[in-house]
């Protein structure tokens, strides 16, 4: 167990290069499992979740080789293996072995997934999808068991737009007989990413990235080489973190369409935001206007950069008030913000953010994001170390976010706990 300790005040300055996202890459990696040859992907970021990928892909007989951020994974070999326990249940994303087996198998033994439990989060459209497409879906001593003798293509629409449920029906349904809809989908940019792998592999997937996507399904799958897409949370994570510390940061190798909420939202407070071709520079301010935030799904703010956002508010001067539409009830790292002398009150599925300084203290991250924001907030605090537990989580999602802090002037170092 290890925490990360925080020095702040200083101003972030400097430039950041982005890595691929995490989001893409635990989809990617599982989609690689429908292919009959071997599948590269590029860009894919160091991080604690694709570490735990590529064992479980090994552990169903795949073959995965690294070098530096392209791996090659050989599924030509993968067998269906019922994976109740281990690895599968440290990742949210291990959902994404229940579409890829099914497609690939025609059934799948999957525990049930784990992650960030900020709250509970229901899996009941990826079934009411497998089951559209044919599939008979059973709990199997705490696990979903998932079998079809053939999927037929269906339409599905789905009550709520889910990101996982998108791509898991996705991966299905590229293989099932005859064409599927999916109604009400999710856009969010790694759905358009895993659509484009999984077309380059050679399936028929049009409209990813809109709210209809129609997929004819194909008898075989082939290797590919694919990049992986700019992570625009760890992107929006360091655009809050430059403004909090009123620094100076160019963040690299980014799609700033990707970051246009994030970006309206800094600007409405104050902060000095330049988009170019594949960067975004922040340049702080010294006074921030309070504003409202509602994390909604995309194009909308995304609810991944709600609890850093959190952070950023505590340094405006006035009272603003966020509100998670996708989640409601992802604080938990009010009350840590809250030991930190933030004043914060949470009413229903919003946050109530009255500015003010922040002091040290000693925090834990509760999930990766609560841990972004502990980290956007330490950075404020001239006087004193902030110690944040469960550096674990944060290890999740950010790809060397120690050595990048480091870089761009902060200080930041990792201890045992
Ligand atoms: N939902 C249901 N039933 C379902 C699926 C979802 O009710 O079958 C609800 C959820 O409870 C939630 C909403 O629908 O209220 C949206 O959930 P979604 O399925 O879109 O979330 P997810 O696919 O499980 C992904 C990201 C999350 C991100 C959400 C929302 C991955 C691996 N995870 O989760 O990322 O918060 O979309 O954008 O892609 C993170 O990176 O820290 C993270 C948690």
């Amino acid at each position: 167990m290890e925490k990360l300790m925080v020095r702040g005040g200083r101003p972030l300055r400097g430039s950041v290069q982005i890595s691929g996202a995490k989001n893409s890459a635990v989809a990617l990696l599982p989609a690689s499992i429908l292919a009959e040859s071997p599948v590269t992907l590029d860009n894919l970021p160091h991080l604690s979740d694709v570490a735990v990928y590529s064992d479980i892909l090994q552990e169903l007989g795949g073959s995965v080789t690294w070098n530096g951020e392209t791996i090659v994974i050989d599924p030509s070999d993968m067998k269906s293996i019922p994976m109740p326990n281990g690895k599968v249940k440290l990742l949210r994303a291990s959902y994404y072995l229940m579409g890829a087996m099914l497609g690939r198998f025609g059934e799948a033994t999957i525990g049930l997934p784990g992650g960030c439990n900020f709250e509970p989060r229901p899996i009941d459209q990826h079934i009411k999808g497998f089951e559209a497409l044919g599939a008979v879906v059973s709990n199997d001593h705490g696990s979903v068991r998932i079998v079809a003798k053939e999927l037929r293509g269906a339409k599905i629409y789905l009550d709520v737009v889910s990101v996982g449920a998108t791509i898991n029906i996705m991966l299905a349904a590229s293989k099932a007989k005859g064409s599927t809809v999916i109604e009400n989908a999710a856009k969010e940019p790694e759905i358009i990413d895993v659509a484009t792998l999984l077309n380059s592999m050679g399936a028929k997937i049009k409209g990813a990235g809109t709210e209809t996507i129609r997929i004819e399904g194909v008898d075989s799958l082939h290797g590919c080489r694919h990049s992986i897409i700019p992570d625009r949370i760890q992107a929006a994570t360091y655009m809050i973190a430059a403004a909090a510390t009123r620094g100076d940061v160019l963040i690299d190798s980014v799609i700033p369409k990707h970051l246009e909420a994030v970006t309206a939202k800094l600007q409405e407070m104050g902060v000095h935001v330049y988009e170019m071709d594949e960067a975004i520079r922040i340049v702080g301010q010294p006074l921030y206007e309070a504003i409202d935030v509602k994390a909604l799904v995309y194009p909308g703010f995304a609810t991944d950069m709600q609890s850093p956002m959190t952070s950023l508010l505590t340094q405006t001067n006035g009272v603003s008030i966020l509100t998670d539409y996708v989640y409601s009830n992802r604080f938990k790292h009010i009350p840590e913000l809250t030991r930190m002398g933030a004043r914060i009150r949470v009413e229903g599925r919003s946050a109530i953010v009255e500015g003010g300084p922040l002091t040290a203290a000693k925090v834990r991250a509760a999930d990766l994001r609560a841990g972004a924001a502990l980290v956007v907030a330490a950075l404020t605090v001239p006087e004193g170390v902030t110690e944040i537990g469960g550096a674990e989580y944060i290890d999740r999602g950010y790809d060397h976010l120690v050595d990048n802090l480091r870089l761009l002037g902060a200080e930041v170092w990792r201890e045992t706990e």
